[in-house]
């Protein structure tokens, strides 16, 4: 039945835990926005998260589809869908990760500040779920507009007395994977081989790329830093045009979302060296949120790395500000 709101186990299967092989460390993530654009395919690569033990796909619309089709992968995370606001304490109750892709996403000729309206009332709802459901858990969110959803999110959590800045973090993966893939295009190597910090925010001129801080160590000409910086601050301008109106991007999304996830999960394990870009409550800079490379530990943004020496060119950036 598609309109069955929650999958319930088959009476005659075993509980999950029994069911459950190896004794791994597994933990419980959510995505909360499940049924979208980035959270199908998002929801599909965390199935295929060995750290996974059990994922909670919650959205608003169309989850009993998703969940159903997802739980059909042989990997070994089980699979709950709930859907719908009085759903949202069962999806979020014992999670250690919540993934947030829940929102509008941009049409062409908008800003991600044009998604503001709508998409911080969805942010704060899901957030005030967080509070109640699941206070200690990692928030990875990635709703635009970034740069004011994780400070909206960060007064949810003051409001609720849960606050707590290492566990909210802003995902700005994509614009690192774009900077990987858009410097290994211009030194005709592997992508895979490249590492671009990048800095700042998730808008416009507030992304950017430290291209004097690639690692393998590189160096470009005054054309080659010009195309690339355009090409990362507006990447996700190229998608949104390119879709021509069916929205922005969501597959690269997903790709990078389920990385960074994949990162924080490492990190709650307990491997040491975890190190990603990320949009969080920092100090790094006179601005109060900063996204800067950080260090991912047991409870989540453990340390704010420095951002190294900057050039000429990167040092003033962020404090010039554009709509996009
Ligand atoms: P989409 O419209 O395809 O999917 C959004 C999903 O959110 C829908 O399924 C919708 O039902 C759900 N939703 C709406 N209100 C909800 C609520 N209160 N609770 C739970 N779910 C709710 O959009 P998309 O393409 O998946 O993009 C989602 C968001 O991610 C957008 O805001 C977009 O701008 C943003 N985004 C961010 C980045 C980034 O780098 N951080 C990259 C791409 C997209
Ligand atoms: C992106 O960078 O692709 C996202 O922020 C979506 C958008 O609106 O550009």
């Amino acid at each position: 039945n598609p309109t069955r709101p929650q999958m319930e186990e088959p009476a005659a299967l075993r509980p999950a835990a029994c069911r459950a092989k190896g004794g791994a460390p597994g933990f419980k993530v959510a995505v909360v926005g499940a049924a979208g654009g980035i959270g199908q395919s998002l929801s599909l690569l965390m199935k295929m998260n060995p750290l996974v033990s059990v994922l909670h796909l919650y959205d608003v619309v169309n989850t009993p589809g998703v969940t159903a089709d997802v739980s059909h992968m042989d990997t070994s995370a089980v699979v709950r869908g709930f859907i719908g606001q009085q759903q949202l304490e069962a999806a979020l109750t014992g999670m250690d990760l919540v993934i947030i892709p829940a929102g509008l996403p941009r049409k062409p000729g908008m800003t991600r500040d044009d998604l503001f309206n709508k998409n911080a009332g969805i942010v704060r709802s899901i957030c005030e779920g967080v509070a109640k459901s699941c206070p200690n858990a990692i928030v990875n969110l990635i709703s635009n507009p970034v740069n004011s959803t994780v400070p909206i999110a960060a007064e949810v959590f003051k409001r609720a007395g849960t606050y707590c800045p290492k566990r909210l973090l802003g995902v700005t993966t994509l614009d690192v994977a774009r900077a990987n893939t858009f410097v290994a295009e211009v030194l005709g190597v592997d992508p895979r081989e490249v590492n671009v910090p990048v800095v700042g925010g998730h808008a416009g001129v507030t992304i950017l790329p430290l291209l004097s801080q690639v690692s393998p160590p590189c160096s470009f000409t005054p054309d080659e830093i010009s195309y690339l910086t355009n090409r990362i601050q507006n990447g996700g301008t190229e998608v949104v045009e390119a879709k021509a109106g069916a929205g922005s991007a969501t597959l690269s999304m997903a790709f990078a979302a389920a990385k960074f996830a994949d990162a924080c999960l490492r990190g709650m394990r307990g491997d040491a060296g975890i190190v990603e870009c990320s949009y969080v409550a920092s100090e790094v800079t006179e601005l109060p949120f900063f996204a800067s490379k950080v260090r991912l530990g047991r409870g989540g943004a453990e340390e704010i790395l420095p951002l190294g020496p900057l050039n000429d060119f990167e040092r003033p950036a962020w404090r010039r500000r554009r709509r996009s």
